[in-house]
């Protein structure tokens, strides 16, 4: 139906005639998901064999690169089309600079690289630019005396930071830090070193949520953090500002564009991209996916269902795809049909 129809009415207008079948629901149905709208976040830690649960998100666990690496290839096989990474960096490796980020052997090196040899192009890798899993203080960036977080300085660490993702064999870069300016920072170093095929996919709207609480447990920062990240990230009460930050991260080279937190900011999502018509992703994120354990483990709701209907939303809000800790559980539910 478009909007320019003639008015019908009652009797002869019936949208109940089109739900009566399964054929029929299936033929008008306007989106659909499949594994390829899916990016799985993972969490990686030091060791061996190891499978480390983490508390606040049931059913999450960090692993060691062996184990990264088995899930990425199980992923794979599900057709999932990219994994996100996120290293829980040593204590000991830690500092106000955050310059474990810029060591070539750091945790996420070593998985980038393990991934890659195994399942090459079975699977892209999504590497997160951004140094609080290795800054003594858990912020974004570096600090001043007051704890302000410097913008340019900071840029320039997350240029570091970036080239050494992708000499690692990153796919995909995405800057979740929130400074300005870092994207066409970000690119130029890229086209200058010879990655002229790296994407990067921007947290380009990122928002000052309290749905981050389990992922700061993930990778060590909650417990460092001080003060919060309001001078960087979005007040969650704009909208026309996040088109602002689109426009920029695209001007300065986005392949791609990410909104985050997902399901309270479909809003903004479907903004972007009406205005901009580029993929955007949606970061369904680790406080949206504790809930809806919580809600499953209270017997509230049926939590496939739960999944599936709120992925699906993301796609007919108009994202490519959703970062999701439920990307594989619904990859499996979609391949059982
Ligand atoms: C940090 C980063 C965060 C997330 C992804 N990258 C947390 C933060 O900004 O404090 C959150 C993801 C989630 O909650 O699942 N740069």
């Amino acid at each position: 139906m478009t909007h320019n129809s003639p008015p019908t009415a009652y009797p002869a207008t019936r949208l109940r005639r089109t739900r009566a079948t399964r054929w029929s629901r299936d033929m008008v149905r306007e989106t659909s998901l499949s594994p390829a709208n899916l990016i799985w976040p993972l969490f990686v830690t030091e060791g061996e064999g190891v499978e480390d649960p983490i508390g606040s998100l049931p059913g999450v666990s960090r692993w060691s690169v062996d184990g990264i690496v088995a899930r990425a290839s199980e992923a794979a096989d599900l057709g999932i089309a990219c994994i996100a990474l996120f290293p829980n960096t040593q204590a000991e490796r830690r500092s106000q600079d955050g310059a474990e980020a810029l060591n070539p052997d750091n945790l996420m090196c070593r998985a980038i690289r393990a991934i890659k040899a195994e399942l090459g192009d079975q699977i892209g890798v999504l590497t997160d630019v951004a140094l609080d899993p290795y800054t003594a203080h858990g912020q974004d960036g570096l600090v001043d005396d007051e704890g302000y977080v410097l913008n340019d300085a900071t840029v320039e660490v997350l240029v570091g930071q970036a080239l050494n993702q992708a000499a690692a064999g990153a796919d995909i870069i995405a800057p979740s830090d929130m400074m300005d300016g870092r994207i066409g920072a970000i690119r130029a170093a890229l086209e200058a070193h010879g990655y002229h095929n790296v994407q990067i996919m921007s947290y380009a709207a990122k928002y000052a949520s309290a749905f981050y609480g389990p992922f700061r447990d993930a990778v060590g920062s909650s417990g460092l953090l001080k003060g919060d990240k309001k001078s960087y990230q979005m007040d969650p009460a704009n909208g026309d500002e996040a088109l602002r930050e689109v426009a920029m991260d695209i001007a300065e080279g986005a392949d791609s564009v990410m909104v985050k937190p997902g399901m309270p900011y479909l809003d903004i999502a479907a903004r972007v991209k009406q205005t901009f018509g580029l993929p955007v992703y949606a970061y369904m994120v680790s406080g949206e996916y504790a809930m809806i354990e919580a809600m499953a483990a209270a017997g509230a709701g049926d939590r496939d269902a739960v999944v599936l209907e709120s992925l699906l939303a993301f796609r007919r809000a108009g994202c490519s795809g959703i970062l999701t800790y439920h990307a594989l559980h619904a990859a499996k539910l979609l391949a059982r049909g």
